[in-house]
């Protein structure tokens, strides 16, 4: 563990009491602005500001890499496991025309400017995301700062072809890297040398409309949920290994304005937490039960949208979709109508999107969408989750957040005390995944049968269709009409992004 130099700015100071004694590091992502990382390395947690305001979806984390440092934006992944930047060369970077298709190249690292880089292996970097996007160039080693936390010789990909206009900052088990060769991740590196206790951290998304959220790498903090945080196993893959943060989802329920409670969930679903995802999947068939209630349109054979009437955003302001976890006393997380039914049509429709004809006028887009083979929550799910993600104790910690907290009280997550602070869940559903090493239907233990996951229906990549998903508060909303065409690919929503192809 270095010392701290003595660029110590307020706000860290400041941060730094909080936690102090603790290895917890705490990063906000926020949008790229020139600034000195925060230096918390001796309080053992380190935060990181996440900025959501750069493309329509996805949280990017400023963090840098080399010596001398150069700053990069990376999409922060729970759904894979690698970390890649853009090399400067990088055939996106150089092309106007790629970049006019898959937008602009957010922020590249020159390997010839850091004196403490290093090759490890040339051309055997290859990525493969379940949106049909990828990355190929060389494995490389180099320093990676993040919420000032600096680690030593990581291991990164650096992208000489990229489909993805940023890097990604890959935050998952070490068993899931793209290499053929397994490599120590970003994770076992944060614990091996010494920075954080445990390998966890906690995600904090905030609200749609403000500009940051907060990562926490080593720690939780009490200020930032409602109510009591609760544990619920993470569930190996089908070959036993820990891969992917899958939890079982246990039960979607609707709250309407008036209290009614409908129940869409006939049994448990395996679903992974994905932050590089914009959208929610889910099974087909649950889907269709909620598409019904809500008179929603399924399109997304053809424009790739789910349309639901704006209406609900009026009439039906405080209804809330409740998504429970591990069991009947496992953590419920509402989410509000706001975040499920988004409000972008019309910007689509400026952009060329020919809308099917539809039975009501006021036309918005579902964030809950349909899937055949993977199913996950995304950012219109995480945004109303406070999620603790212990990699070493194999838990994922869930409360409902507490949105434009301004408060802070950091606790450290160490190997022994696992989540502190939280109640496990007693009566725990699992939940199996299928063979494509992604999860799939839950068997849920004694709720039935798996009949959904079954259905056909196609979820087109978001990074090539102009109709696809994005969260309509992700997007910026003065940014909007100045966006061409074009761009759109870039602007829209992630799928998947960060989820490997196995
Ligand atoms: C994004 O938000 C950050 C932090 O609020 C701000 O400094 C930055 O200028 C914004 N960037 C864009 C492209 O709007
Ligand atoms: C990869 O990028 C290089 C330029 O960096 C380009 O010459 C090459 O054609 C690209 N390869 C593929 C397969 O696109
Ligand atoms: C599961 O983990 C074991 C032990 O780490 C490893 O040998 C095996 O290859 C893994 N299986 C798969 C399918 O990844
Ligand atoms: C509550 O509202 C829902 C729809 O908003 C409606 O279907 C239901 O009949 C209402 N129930 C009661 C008891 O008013
Ligand atoms: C919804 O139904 C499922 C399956 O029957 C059940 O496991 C779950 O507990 C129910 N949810 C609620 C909130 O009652
Ligand atoms: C959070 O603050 C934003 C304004 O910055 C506001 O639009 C939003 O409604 C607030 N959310 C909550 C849950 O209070």
């Amino acid at each position: 563990m270095r010392i701290p130099s003595a660029l110590v700015v307020a706000s860290v100071a400041a941060a730094a009491t909080t936690a102090n004694a603790q290895r917890v590091i705490p990063v906000t992502f926020s949008k790229p602005t020139p600034r000195l990382p925060a230096l918390h390395k001796r309080a053992g947690t380190y935060s990181q500001e996440l900025n959501n305001n750069l493309t329509g979806g996805g949280y990017y984390a400023q963090v840098t890499v080399g010596t001398p440092a150069q700053t990069v934006d990376l999409i922060v992944d729970t759904g894979s496991s690698d970390v890649w930047i853009l090399d400067s060369d990088a055939d996106l970077c150089q092309s106007r025309s790629m970049q006019a298709y898959y937008g602009y190249c957010l922020s590249t690292y020159d390997p010839s400017k850091s004196s403490t880089y290093s090759v490890v292996s040339q051309d055997s970097f290859s990525i493969q995301y379940v949106d049909g996007s990828g990355a190929q160039g060389d494995y490389i080693k180099d320093t990676l700062s993040i919420g000032g936390a600096d680690i030593d010789a990581l291991q990164m990909g650096l992208a000489e072809n990229s489909t993805i206009n940023s890097g990604l900052l890959g935050i998952g088990f070490a068993a899931n890297v793209a290499a053929s060769t397994p490599y120590p991740n970003i994770m076992d590196l944060f614990q091996e040398q010494d920075l954080i206790a445990a390998q966890a951290y906690s995600l904090y998304l905030d609200d749609l409309y403000a500009e940051t959220g907060t990562i926490l790498f080593g720690g939780l903090d009490t200020k930032k949920f409602i109510g009591e945080l609760k544990t619920v196993s993470i569930q190996p893959d089908r070959y036993g290994n820990y891969s992917s943060f899958t939890v079982a989802l246990s039960s979607l329920t609707t709250t309407a304005d008036n209290g009614t409670v409908t129940n869409y969930t006939r049994t448990a679903v395996a679903v992974i937490l994905d932050s590089g995802t914009t959208l929610t999947y889910l099974p087909s068939s649950t889907a269709n039960r909620i598409y019904d209630a809500f008179d929603a349109v399924d399109d997304t054979s053809g424009t790739g949208l789910v349309y639901i009437s704006c209406d609900y955003l009026d009439d039906n302001k405080d209804l809330t979709f409740d998504f429970q976890f591990g069991g009947s006393d496992g953590p419920i997380v509402r989410v509000p109508v706001d975040e499920m039914v988004l409000n972008n049509v019309n910007g689509y429709i400026e952009l060329g999107l020919d809308v099917p004809s539809l039975p009501f006028d006021n036309v918005c887009s579902f964030g809950l969408q349909p899937s055949s083979d993977y199913y996950l929550l995304g950012d219109t799910f995480l945004r109303s989750a406070y999620v603790v993600y212990d990699l070493t104790n194999k838990q994922i910690g869930l409360a409902q957040a507490n949105l434009n907290s301004t408060e802070s009280n950091v606790v450290e997550i160490t190997e022994d005390s696992g989540i502190p602070d939280a109640t496990g869940v007693a009566s725990q559903v699992s939940v199996t995944q299928t063979a494509t090493g992604l999860p799939g239907t839950g068997t849920g233990t004694g709720t039935g049968t798996s009949g959904d996951g079954q259905s056909t229906v196609t979820v087109t990549s978001t990074s090539t269709s102009g109709g696809e998903s994005a969260g309509a508060r992700a997007i910026p909303a003065p940014k909007w009409e100045a966006l061409a065409v074009a761009a759109i690919a870039g602007l829209c929503g992630l799928m998947g992004v960060g989820l490997v192809v196995l």
